[in-house]
């Protein structure tokens, strides 16, 4: 190894994600830590190259940063020498094109989710990556997340005995637009554009029950367009052509019933924004982004049904909660931090492209689902 500065190329750094998270909450955070934490215990700084469309907005940014290099030709940039590393996080129906370019010019590529539109490209862009000999990660920061890694820390403990369910919720009340902005791009309602909550969640679910709980096998879904109608980022109303809730049940090859509700049409009334519960023989967990509260065997609760009588018990007051003991860090970070070890060959990431297209495959076989009214087998939908 030696002690270069590692370039880093951020594609789409003026975006919701590729701002925020990427770039605010992980790559400068590390910058200004003095770069990548390596395993000997020495850091690897890193300097970034932003790139987006709007040039004014990116020189904006770029200053307030402190970062010098910027441009909104991608051709550039990847032509630049001393930045071996490419991340992607522009909209995703411009993925596949911006990351071949990167194969290509022999990058490191590490992207946002969903790696392509669909399975058979999101195959071929993995195909391509290991032909060319290029690492390549896809984010997966769900299983980064506090509550999560103590969620893993509870299953690795054998703290459930046998799993036999998990619900997981996901959702808020994205706004329509026009009486109040929508929180989120108008894109992610519209199919045309890649959006939808199938594309945009169910790569998460694939991951994070496939690494937490067992290999799904298959996938019964019902899908929704609950709000028709939205007013985009211009103030114009248009046609939400694309799924904004989705009801899914996961069947495990060797494992637990998964089912999970996805929506932007629901209003909250759980703790977090993604909450699992997992029920086990031994005991229970409810865990959300940060949280995570356990009922053990021991402790449970005898409840009888009795319709004639206001039920006084706390229910909510029996679970206690898991302790964070190690300081909380962003679930970005942590994976950027092991993406660029991977690069700098100290230590390993296992989630690649191949990991991203089965994300793909999941939300494909979802959507089949929904259009045939029956359980689609993955494994059958791959050869489809
Ligand atoms: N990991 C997660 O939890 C998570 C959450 C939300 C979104 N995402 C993914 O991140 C990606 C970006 O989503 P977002 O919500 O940040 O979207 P966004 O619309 O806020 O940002 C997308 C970026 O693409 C750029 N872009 C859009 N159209 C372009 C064009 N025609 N030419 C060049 N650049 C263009 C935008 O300028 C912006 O920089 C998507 O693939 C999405 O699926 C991941």
């Amino acid at each position: 190894m030696t002690n270069d500065v590692l370039g880093i190329i951020v594609n789409g750094a003026t975006g919701r994600m590729g701002y925020r998270q990427h770039l605010v909450r992980s790559l400068l955070a590390l910058r200004d830590e003095g770069g990548v934490p390596l395993s000997d215990g020495t850091r690897r700084p890193i300097e970034l190259y932003l790139v987006a469309r709007n040039e004014e907005k990116l020189r904006a940014l770029a200053e307030q940063h402190r970062v010098e290099k910027y441009t909104t030709d991608l051709d550039e940039a990847l032509a630049t020498p001393g930045f071996p590393v490419y991340f992607d996080a522009l909209v995703t129906k411009l993925r596949v094109p911006a990351i071949r370019k990167a194969i290509a010019a022999g990058k490191s590529v590490y992207t946002e989710k969903p790696t392509a539109e669909s399975y058979e490209e999101a195959l071929a862009l993995a195909d391509e990556a290991e032909a060319a000999g290029v690492k390549n990660g896809v984010v997966h920061d769900k299983l980064y997340l506090p509550g999560l890694l103590k969620l893993k820390r509870l299953i690795d403990s054998g703290f459930f005995g046998e799993i036999l369910s998990v619900r997981g919720e996901f959702g808020y009340w994205v706004f329509e637009g026009g009486w109040q902005p929508a929180q989120r791009p108008s894109w992610n309602y519209r199919s045309e554009d890649g959006g939808g909550i199938v594309v945009d969640m169910f790569p998460h679910w694939n991951y994070v029950i496939e690494n937490l709980f067992g290999k799904i096998e298959s996938v019964y879904a019902e899908t929704r367009t609950h709000i028709p109608e939205r007013v985009d980022e211009r103030g114009e109303r248009y046609a939400a052509t694309a799924d904004d809730a989705a009801y899914a049940v996961f069947d495990l090859e060797d494992g637990p019933i998964v089912q999970f509700n996805s929506s932007w049409t629901v209003r909250v009334n759980r703790d977090e924004l993604v909450e699992l519960h997992v029920d086990g023989t031994r005991g229970s967990a409810v865990v959300g982004l940060f949280g995570a509260k356990i009922q053990p065997r021991d402790a449970t609760p005898k409840p009888t049904w009795n319709p004639d009588l206001p039920d006084t018990h706390d229910y909510s007051g029996d679970w206690i909660e898991v302790p964070q003991n190690e300081p909380a860090e962003n679930g970005f970070k942590l994976q950027w931090i092991e993406f660029l070890r991977y690069v700098l060959d100290d230590g390993r990431h296992d989630y690649d492209f191949r990991s991203g297209a089965a994300g793909m495959l999941l939300a494909e076989a979802a959507l089949a689902s929904d259009a045939q009214g029956r359980r689609i087998v993955l494994a059958e939908q791959a050869g489809a």
